[in-house]
C-alpha cells in the first residue's frame, strides 16, 4: 500500500515573543485533523511543535502535493491564526502565512513543508525532524553523517544492503537549481556545495541499489519568498530508518554533535543546533509540546519523533532525544551557548554581511555617514571637530 506522509509547519504566533507555541493552538489544530479523519481524507495525525513552530504531521493515500492535504493544514493555520493568535494577540500572529488566499499548493506561501510518498514495508520506523531558530541547510551535515559518514553510520561499513551508498538531492535555493551527487564516489563535491548551507540543502536521499528515498527535508526559504527578513526558515524533516536505511540510533548519532548553525535571535546569529527533548505529550489529543526557545530566543533546538507506521496510522511518538545519552550533548550546547554568547554583536557570532542584508541592520547602518577617506586624512582636526560641533550621534 502506498503511503505519504506530510509534515507541513509554519510559526502562526508566539508565547511570549518567539519563545513557543500555545498549547490551545495545538489543540484547536488536532481538534481540525481529527475532522479530517472522520471525514476520510487523512489516515493519522500528529500535531507538536518546537519553539513557535507548530508542525502538523498528517499520513494520506492522496500522494505528493495534493491540494486536499495542502488545502486542509493552510485552513488550520488560517483559522486558528484569525480565532485564537489575533484573538489573544499571540506575538507575531500569522507570522508564517505569507499570501492570502490558497491557490491548489502552499508550496512559496511560507510554512514549511517536507513530503514522502512509498510504498510502506514489513515495518516501517520513521523519523520526525523539526528544528526551530535556524534554517534548512541546517541538516546538511547530519543528513551527510547519516548517510555518507561510516563514522556515524555503522551500516554503511556492515549492512550489504547499504553498501553501494546514497544519492544525494541537492537544491540551490538561490539559482533554483538542483544536484544529484552519489555517496561516496562524489563526496568531495557534495561537501562543497553542501558546506554552505544557506545556499545548498539537502532536500531528498536516496539509497543507490533501489533508489528507495531515505529522506525529505523542506527547503523553503522565506526571504526569497517575501524579499525581506521575515525570521529564518526553521525547517522540518522526515527520515526512514532500518533494515538497510541507516538505525533509528544511526540517524540520531548525527544529531549527538551539536553543530553550529544560523539562526538564534533575530535569525542573526551562529548557534549549537541542541537536540531537545519535548516537554509533554498528550496522547488523546494527539499532541506533543515541545522544547521553548528561551536564552537570547534559543539556542537553536532540534526534536526529534519516531513512529511505526501501520497502514498509514502513525503508531507513537517516542521522543528520542529524551535519554540520559543526549545529555552530554545538551551540556556541550550550553557550553559552546555560553561561550559564543560573549562574541555579542561580533562575527562569527553574528551572521555576516551578505546574511545580515536580509535583516533590519541594513536599515540602521544606512543611517551611518562616512566621508572619503583622502578627505578626512587631509582635515583629521577639523573633521573630528565637525562632528562634535553637531548634535546627533552617527554625524
Ligand atoms: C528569530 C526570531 C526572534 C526575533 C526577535 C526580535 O527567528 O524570530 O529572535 O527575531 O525576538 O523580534 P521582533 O523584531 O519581532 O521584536
Ligand atoms: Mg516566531
Ligand atoms: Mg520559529
Amino acid at each position: 500500500m502506498k503511503i505519504s506522509i506530510s509534515i507541513i509547519k509554519a510559526d502562526i504566533g508566539g508565547l511570549p515573543g518567539h519563545a513557543w507555541v500555545h498549547p490551545k493552538i495545538l489543540e484547536y489544530a488536532s481538534d481540525r485533523l481529527a475532522g479530517e479523519v472522520r471525514r476520510g481524507s487523512i489516515i493519522d495525525y500528529f500535531v507538536f511543535n518546537v519553539g513557535d513552530d507548530m508542525s502538523l504531521l498528517m499520513t494520506h493515500d492522496k500522494g505528493l502535493n495534493s491540494p486536499a492535504i495542502h488545502e486542509a493544514a493552510w485552513n488550520i493555520f488560517r483559522d486558528a491564526t484569525e480565532s485564537i493568535a489575533k484573538k489573544v494577540k499571540l506575538y507575531g500572529a500569522g507570522q508564517d502565512l505569507l499570501k492570502d488566499s490558497f491557490s491548489g499548493n502552499i508550496r512559496g506561501m511560507g510554512p514549511q513543508i517536507a513530503e514522502m510518498e512509498f510504498e510502506e514495508r514489513g515495518s516501517e520506523p520513521v523519523i520526525v525532524v523539526a528544528a526551530d531558530k535556524t534554517e534548512p541547510g541546517a541538516f546538511n551535515l547530519p543528513f551527510y553523517k547519516m548517510f555518507a559518514d561510516p563514522f556515524n553510520t555503522a551500516g554503511l561499513v556492515i549492512d550489504p544492503a547499504m553498501a553501494e551508498g546514497f544519492l544525494f538531492e541537492v537544491i540551490d535555493v538561490v539559482d533554483a537549481r538542483v544536484y544529484l551527487l552519489k555517496a561516496p564516489e562524489d563526496i568531495y563535491r557534495l561537501l562543497g556545495l553542501i558546506g554552505t548551507p544557506g545556499r545548498y540543502i539537502v532536500r531528498r536521499v536516496y539509497r543507490k541499489r533501489d533508489l528507495m528515498q531515505g529522506a525529505v527535508a523542506s527547503v523553503e526559504r522565506l526571504n526569497l519568498i517575501a524579499g525581506k527578513y521575515v525570521g529564518k526558515d526553521d525547517p522540518v524533516a522526515i527520515i526512514r530508518a532500518q533494515h538497510g536505511l541507516p538505525a533509528v540510533g544511526e540517524v540520531l548519532e548525527a544529531f549527538s554533535y551539536p553543530h553550529l548553525v544560523e539562526g538564534w535571535m533575530r535569525g542573526s546569529h551562529v548557534g549549537p543546533l541542541t537536540p531537545s527533548k519535548f516537554v509533554q505529550f498528550i496522547p488523546d489529543k494527539k499532541i506533543a509540546l515541545g522544547p521553548k526557545m528561551t536564552r537570547f530566543d534559543g539556542p537553536p533546538k532540534v526534536g526529534a519523533l519516531g513512529f511505526q507506521l501501520h497502514d498509514g496510522y502513525l503508531e507513537g511518538p517516542v521522543d528520542l532525544f529524551d535519554d540520559p545519552a543526549f545529555d552530554y550533548s545538551r551540556q556541550t550546547a550550553a557550553a559552546i551557548t555560553d561561550y559564543i554568547r560573549r562574541m555579542g554583536p561580533i562575527m562569527p557570532h553574528r551572521l555576516p554581511p551578505d546574511e545580515m542584508e536580509y535583516t533590519t541592520l541594513s536599515q540602521v547602518l544606512k543611517e551611518v555617514s562616512s566621508m572619503p577617506l583622502d578627505d578626512y586624512e587631509k582635515d583629521r582636526e577639523g573633521a573630528l571637530k565637525a562632528l562634535m560641533a553637531r548634535t546627533g550621534s552617527t554625524g
